[in-house]
């Protein structure tokens, strides 16, 4: 464990911008949570950060941070055609996924180069080209912040929905999670029905992991930029979803505008769509700015504060409003 009080968070948020903990907590096993509870008890304001990937520091943090960065990858049982495996919080999610289709087991290969760690995975229920971790998580184990004990929660638990979960929403700030368990499957039943993933893979390839997850990432590249080089937190709103009513008023102005059928009269809009066609790709704030591939995506081009990539943000929200009368919500966390 490393306790650290005034610490910088520059390199511990995937856009890149400067910010400040009061305190910082790194923790090497899931003991050490509970031992620090033990002796700290959690009043102050807290923070658990994972991989830094989905939110956006505005100001410096006066509370305290708390790191889980315990790894390790654990096969903890099979039966049939599946495959049971215990990741621990700080593991690199992609790192997960190259373990799982590296041993021929399939689940989450869609979900192949999402930035960020293990534990977050849940919390966010990471989605991508078709696939949601919800649909492989069995059991997700967590320490309870005020008491320090152990918790454990089945999928149906966790109350998984569109970028979204219990820790998420009701349970924000009560738990930090401490490994996942997720099922795995033998014989993987390939999602390729998201528009480009047949088109990325390479001419006459058969689809298998392998392949896939090479067509995934070779999709990611391409539209969503790399935040080692360039900060980001990956789609900065979530995609609205609207009734037919609303849908049908809108494709009479827009009749080129993309949509998919989200249930019984729920429609997804995509808000890169939206953004871009309020005129938004490319705006700046200061050193923030949309970015060009793929509207959704706010980057720090090169020291930018949390505070211009928050106004651009706000800036983007606001066009989209006046031109399509539909309130984007936002998905990376800001804290400010
Ligand atoms: N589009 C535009 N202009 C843009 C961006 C997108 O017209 O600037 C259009 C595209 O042409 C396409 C549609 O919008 O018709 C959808 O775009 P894309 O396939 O890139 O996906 P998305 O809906 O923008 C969502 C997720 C991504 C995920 C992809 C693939 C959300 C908020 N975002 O993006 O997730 O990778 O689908 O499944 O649901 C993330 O959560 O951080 C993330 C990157």
């Amino acid at each position: 464990m490393e306790y650290k009080t005034d610490y910088s968070l520059k390199t511990l948020n995937t856009f890149g911008v400067a910010a400040s903990a009061a305190r910082y907590v790194h923790f090497d096993t899931a003991d050490e949570i509970t031992e620090f509870i033990d002796r700290n008890p959690l009043r102050a304001r807290h923070l658990v950060l994972g991989g830094g990937s989905n939110l956006l520091f505005v100001g410096d943090f006066d509370g305290t941070i708390l790191h889980p960065a315990f790894k390790g990858i654990d096969v903890m049982g099979e039966d049939g055609g599946h495959v049971r495996v215990k990741a621990m919080a700080g593991e690199a999610w992609d790192d997960l996924v190259a373990f799982s289709v590296a041993n021929g087991w399939g689940g989450i290969e869609n979900l192949s180069l999402i930035p960020g760690s293990v534990g977050a995975c849940a919390v966010q229920n990471i989605g991508a080209y078709g696939v949601e971790v919800e649909s492989v998580v069995e059991r997700v184990d967590a320490i309870t912040l005020d008491d320090g004990k152990p918790a454990r929660f089945s999928t149906r638990d966790c109350g998984f929905g569109y970028r979204f979960s219990n820790f998420k929403g009701p349970w924000a700030g009560r738990f930090i999670i401490t490994a996942v368990v997720i099922k795995l499957s033998r014989q993987p039943q390939f999602v390729t029905s998201y528009p480009g993933v047949v088109a990325a893979m390479e001419n006459g390839t058969p689809v298998n992991l392998k392949t896939l997850r090479r067509a995934i990432i070779s999709i990611r590249q391409s539209k969503l930029p790399d935040p080692a080089v360039i900060g980001n937190a990956g789609s900065f709103f979530k995609n609205p979803v609207i009734n037919g009513e609303i849908l049908n008023g809108l494709l009479k102005v827009y009749p080129d505008m993309p949509y998919y059928a989200k249930g019984v009269d729920h429609f997804k809009l995509p808000a890169g769509w939206l953004i871009e066609h309020s005129g938004q790709k490319g705006r700046r704030v200061g050193r923030a700015a949309v970015h060009d591939r793929q509207a959704l995506v706010l980057v720090n081009t090169g020291g930018a504060t949390g505070q211009e990539i928050f106004e651009l943000a706000e800036e983007v929200k606001d066009a989209v409003f006046d031109r399509f009368n539909i309130e984007l919500e936002r998905e990376v966390l800001v804290i400010r």
